[in-house]
């Protein structure tokens, strides 16, 4: 059993570590840590209960003056008044009539220890998205009550642990069980107290079209840490974070993921008390949030999911990896190689008809492409972005034979047909905003804000969420979709108190039914880019467009951060046009597949304008692709050098690492084959050698070169004007080495303009 209970401690056991609680006096929940794994627990190693000035003593009684919440560590704290720290949620409620036969309001909740139940397998969280598990043997979970004896709050604390990954999953149940009101304030899904000197904070944070870059910093005495009040999670922060020991970096010291399973506003906060404990806390927070709790209703939190590695950042993101892959993301798309894509966004916008998007998709479909993904432009009178949004009737003059029409010319080139909607927006000019103006989301008696001239329909009325279902039961049914890319391309504004997370209810009811009657078709989340990219998406979709910025140079960056906490088969990344359309940026061709080909592949660009050569070039890439696929989608990934390596050594600051290269390797999970992929994000003359140390093979196989050879990059080269530094093959094709001698000397290879900036390799035992 991973969870035991003994002499008031609480063990929860997955295979490399042990969390620890215990009750202090049979009443309080007392934190003791998260340890790589100990079997039995004496006490012996606990924190010491050492009197300290200027702590309040709490149960009032003088008899106990070493103990004082505002001391210990505490396993979910309450907004006690003996406990000076962040609370882990906050209600105001009436207190009961005091002698003068006054009711106050009170802000203040105490908790302590009713009961436990310990079970095998976990339960779903009430309409919220959350990992799962598929037999009961996988986990074992625990729930502990704790209550407050005056306004008759109860908390339960629920705690799963899993028997193959080392994480724990975390939610909290409130429940009032007195008999008035209470109204919640805020409350986190998980809070941890950790000790440890120089511990730091790791967190996603940037921009749209600039989305996860990794940044590290020191906790200190105080505040420190990210939020999200834009309505959605948002390109600014991802809710997850990272608490690195003072000497973890990619592959080593110990390292604890905390990732919130959820779309909407959240805090992701550490805070470094006086004596150096860091609370960290992670949830929806306190912002704009109010739920109110009538007698015996109760409010669920989402889940957090905690990772412990003692392998660095590599490790947690190989949990992160497995579990979401298996048990977040659902249905017949989890576990199949997902297709490599045509996308006409950057190759038409919204200036397409049947004839020009029959032409790319014959192109592409010589070239081995497997679906074609018609984006935004196809509906109603929709010719530019400040219209038509709400009205989900196909556009004839466009396509006059519909989207079956389009889906059977799509089959009848053998690929997917794929449609992109934004179904919970509306433009003020569509027939939907004339027939319901008060359907959107608005402040009564101010202005309707509009971002990207559309405002976002208010999900957490019923109503609303009935007529989508409606709607696109209706769209999904016309044709034979296969795909459908889900867009969200503004942040809602105007929220009252609370309805942020009614409107994500709303959304996750809507996705559900919707995910559920059409469980053929691939979903993939997108918000602008990727505003959403988020745990509580992938539990419906199980892709998400990473970034609308596609530029190859910039994705590298985008794209390690992002592969901190989420998985492969989940980053969507497609090659596109050069000079690129966010940067301006020239890349070769080379250099834009060997980047995209590190998530869930495709193309977003006008094929027919690109030479022959291109086009074969594509073809080869493809072909690779369909090679590595499955190591990439389903392999352990291995960041052998990221563009944020330098933030991870002591002192080093955020600026990521652009003078340089980054590479990075796919292995298979029985270690017989990798494909390893180098990029040089900065060209420079006569580079020095570069050492690519190879990780997760076999040390006594031996591997097998192959590499992937680009023929625009040989035609330049023949075309020189000027002589070129001439460059050998990095690994010549047939080359043979063992597993050992990849990983500990690594290959040595000298970067030259003939190899156009990047290297793809494919290794296999023999
Ligand atoms: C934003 C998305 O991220 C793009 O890929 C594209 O689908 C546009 N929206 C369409 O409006």
């Amino acid at each position: 059993m991973a969870i035991t209970f003994d002499k008031g401690v609480f063990l929860l056991s997955s295979p490399k570590s042990t969390y620890v609680m215990r009750l202090h006096e049979g009443r309080y929940l007392v934190h003791c840590g998260w340890f790589s794994r100990i079997e039995t627990w004496t006490g012996a190693c606990d924190m010491p209960l050492a009197p300290r000035s200027f702590a309040p003593e709490t149960d009032g009684t003088d008899k106990n003056d070493a103990f004082s919440l505002d001391v210990v560590k505490l396993e979910y704290p309450a907004p006690c008044g003996t406990d000076f720290r962040a609370s882990a949620f906050k209600v105001s409620s009436l207190s009961p009539a005091g002698e003068d036969g006054e009711e106050t309001i009170s802000g203040g909740a105490e908790l302590l220890y009713k009961e436990h139940r310990i079970y095998k397998g976990k339960h779903p969280l009430p309409s919220l998205p959350a990992t799962y598990t598929e037999d009961d043997s996988e986990a074992d979970t625990l729930e502990i009550d704790l209550g407050d004896p005056v306004t008759g709050l109860t908390v339960t604390l629920v705690y799963t642990v899993w028997n193959t990954f080392d994480v724990i999953c975390r939610h909290a149940v409130f429940c009032n069980k007195g008999d008035r009101s209470i109204t919640l304030l805020g409350a986190m899904s998980a809070s941890v107290d950790f000790d440890g000197e120089g511990m730091r904070l790791l967190t996603l944070s940037g921009a749209h079209a600039r989305e996860r870059h990794p940044v590290i910093r020191a906790i200190e005495p105080g505040t420190q840490g990210v939020i999200s009040r834009r309505g959605m999670t948002g390109h600014q922060q991802n809710p997850f974070m990272a608490i690195l020991s003072s000497d973890a970096t990619e592959r080593q010291g110990t390292v604890y993921g905390m990732s919130l399973v959820y779309s909407g506003e959240f805090e992701a906060i550490a805070k470094q008390d006086q004596f150096g404990t860091n609370r960290v806390q992670i949830g929806i927070g306190n912002h704009n949030f109010r739920w109110t709790l009538e007698p015996s209703c109760a409010f669920t939190t989402p889940e957090c999911v905690m990772v412990r590695s003692c392998e660095g950042l590599c490790g947690m993101s190989h949990t992160y990896h497995e579990l979401y892959r298996t048990r977040l993301c659902r249905g017949k798309w989890r576990d199949k190689e997902r297709p490599v894509v045509i996308n006409n966004w950057e190759a038409t916008y919204f200036d397409f008809d049947e004839e020009k998007l029959l032409r790319l998709a014959d192109t592409a479909a010589k070239t081995g492409v497997e679906c074609f993904v018609l984006d935004d432009g196809w509906f109603g009178h929709r010719r530019d972005d400040r219209r038509a949004l709400g009205d989900w009737d196909v556009n004839t003059a466009k396509l006059p034979h519909g989207l079956k029409g389009l889906a059977d010319e799509m089959h009848r080139r053998s690929m997917m047909f794929g449609l992109w909607v934004e179904p919970e927006m509306v433009s003020p000019d569509s027939n939907l905003y004339r027939a319901h103006p008060a359907w959107c989301i608005h402040s009564e008696g101010r202005p309707k804000s509009l971002s990207r001239h559309q405002l976002v329909l208010d999900l957490s009325l019923a109503d609303v969420v009935d007529y989508l279902i409606g709607t696109f039961t209706g769209v999904l049914s016309s044709a034979a979709i296969d795909y459908i890319k889900w867009d969200f391309n503004r942040s809602p504004a105007w929220f009252y108190p609370g309805q942020a997370h009614k409107y994500y209810l709303g959304l996750y009811h809507l996705l559900e039914v919707l995910t559920s009657r059409f469980p053929d078709v691939l979903f993939e989340s997108c918000a602008g880019g990727g505003g959403r990219f988020d745990a509580g998406m992938l539990y419906y979709m199980p892709q998400t467009w990473t970034s609308d910025n596609t530029d190859a140079i910039s994705r590298v960056s985008i794209q390690a951060g992002t592969s901190l906490a989420y998985p492969a088969s989940c980053m969507s990344c497609h090659v596109s046009a050069v000079p690129n359309h966010q940067t301006g940026r020239i890349t070769p061709l080379q250099v834009r597949g060997a980047v995209a080909m590190a998530g869930a592949f495709g193309y977003e660009l006008d094929l027919n304008r690109l030479s022959e050569t291109e086009q074969g070039e594509i073809k080869d890439q493809i072909a690779w692709y369909k090679k590595v696929r499955p190591i990439v989608q389903f392999g352990s990934l291995y960041r052998i050098k990221s563009p944020y390596m330098s933030a991870l050594i002591a002192g080093g600051n955020n600026a990521p690492d652009t003078l340089g290269w980054s590479a990075w390797e796919h292995v298979a999970k029985d270690k017989k084959a990798a494909a390893i992929t180098i990029v040089w994000t900065y060209a420079e003359a006569n580079a020095p050698f570069i050492r690519v140390k190879l990780q997760g093979l076999n040390a006594k196989d031996i591997y097998r070169f192959s590499s992937l050879k680009s023929r625009t990059t040989e035609a330049l080269l023949k075309a020189l004007t000027f002589e070129a530094p001439t460059g050998t093959a990095p690994v010549p094709d047939g080359t043979e080495a063992s597993g050992e001698e990849l990983m500990n000397a690594g290959l040595c290879i000298a970067c030259s303009p003939t190899q156009g900036g990047s290297i793809q390799l494919y290794i296999r035992a023999l």
